[in-house]
C-alpha cells in the first residue's frame, strides 16, 4: 500500500482532498464512495472550501456511502445520513438523485442490499472509495471476523462498537444493534481507495492494516490486496509503522522516478 505521511491532520486532509480533486478533474462524473466518522470531517471541510473557491465541481458526481445504522431515521443526529448532510451534502452541488446511502429503515433489507450492489455496478463502479479506520482496524462496519469477500449486508455490531457509540445516544434510548454496510469485497472493487487516519489512537490499527498479515481480524488489512490503495496518515497515526522511514523516503524520491 502506498503511504503518505503528513505533519498534521489539516495537511493530511488537504492531501486527501487533492486526491479527490484529481479524480474529479479527469472524470467530472466520477462515482465516489463516501465514509463517515470524525476523521472525515476535515476532509469534507476541505472539499467544501475547494468547491466554494471554484476548484472542484460535483454537479455530475455520483456518491455511494458505506453504511448506516439499522433502525435510525435519516433525521436522527447519529445517523450517517445526518452526518453526511451536515458535513458535506448541504454545502456542495451534488444532485440529490445522485446520492445513494444504505437505508436504515428498509422494509426489506436483503432486497435493498442486492439493489445497492446492483446500483453501484450500473453506475460503472466506484472510481474512488474514501475510508476511515476503527481502532481495531475495521472499515465501514466490517467488524473483526468479517469475510474479506463480503458484500453489502446487515452486520451485527460488536459489543466494542456499542461501547464506543453509547454515549452519543440519549440516556434510555435504544442503541442500534445492526448496521447495513458495504462488504470488504464491495470496497475492494473500487478502482482507487484512500484511507485516512490521524492520531495516536489509530497507530496500532494502521500498523496492523498496512504491515500486518492480511486477516479478517483486521478488515482494513484486505486493502493490501488492492493495487491502488493509498493511506493518508498524520505522524501520530503513522508512528508504529516499521517502514516509517522508508515511506518518508519514497514520498521524497518518487516524484523523480522514471515515468512519473
Ligand atoms: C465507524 C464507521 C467507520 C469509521 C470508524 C472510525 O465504525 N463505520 O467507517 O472509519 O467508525 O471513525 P472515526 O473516524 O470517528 O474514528
Amino acid at each position: 500500500m502506498e503511504v503518505i505521511i503528513k505533519k498534521s491532520y489539516e495537511e493530511l486532509c488537504q492531501a486527501a482532498a487533492q486526491a479527490v480533486a484529481q479524480v474529479l478533474n479527469s472524470k467530472p462524473n466520477a462515482v465516489l464512495g463516501l465514509a463517515t466518522g470524525n476523521t472525515l470531517v476535515g476532509l469534507y471541510r476541505e472539499l467544501v472550501r475547494m468547491f466554494r473557491e471554484g476548484e472542484i465541481d460535483f454537479s455530475q458526481v455520483v456518491t455511494f456511502n458505506l453504511d448506516e445504522y439499522v433502525g435510525l431515521r435519516k433525521e436522527h443526529p447519529q445517523s450517517q445520513h445526518y452526518f453526511m448532510h451536515e458535513h458535506f451534502f448541504k454545502y456542495v452541488n451534488i444532485a440529490p438523485q445522485n446520492i445513494y446511502m444504505p437505508s436504515g429503515t428498509s422494509q426489506n433489507y436483503q432486497a435493498f442490499c442486492r439493489w445497492y450492489e446492483q446500483r453501484i455496478k450500473e453506475c460503472g463502479g466506484i472510481d474512488l472509495q474514501i475510508l476511515g479506520i476503527g481502532t481495531d482496524g475495521h472499515i465501514a462496519f466490517n467488524e473483526p471476523g468479517s469475510s474479506l469477500g463480503s458484500r453489502t449486508r446487515i452486520k451485527t455490531l460488536s459489543r466494542r462498537r456499542l461501547e464506543e457509540i453509547k454515549d452519543l445516544f440519549d440516556e434510555g434510548e435504544e442503541l442500534p444493534i445492526y448496521a447495513i454496510t458495504m462488504g470488504v469485497g464491495t470496497i475492494l472493487e473500487a478502482k482507487r481507495i484512500i484511507l485516512l487516519a490521524h492520531g495516536y489512537a489509530k497507530a496500532d490499527a494502521v500498523a496492523a492494516a498496512i504491515e500486518g498479515p492480511v486477516t479478517s481480524m483486521v478488515t482494513a488489512s484486505a486493502l493490501q490486496l488492492h493495487r491502488d490503495a493509498i493511506a493518508y496518515l498524520d505522524d501520530e497515526a503513522a508512528s508504529k509503522l516499521k517502514l516509517y522511514e522508508y515511506y518518508v523516503w519514497v514520498q521524497e524520491k518518487r516524484p523523480a522516478a522514471p515515468g512519473m
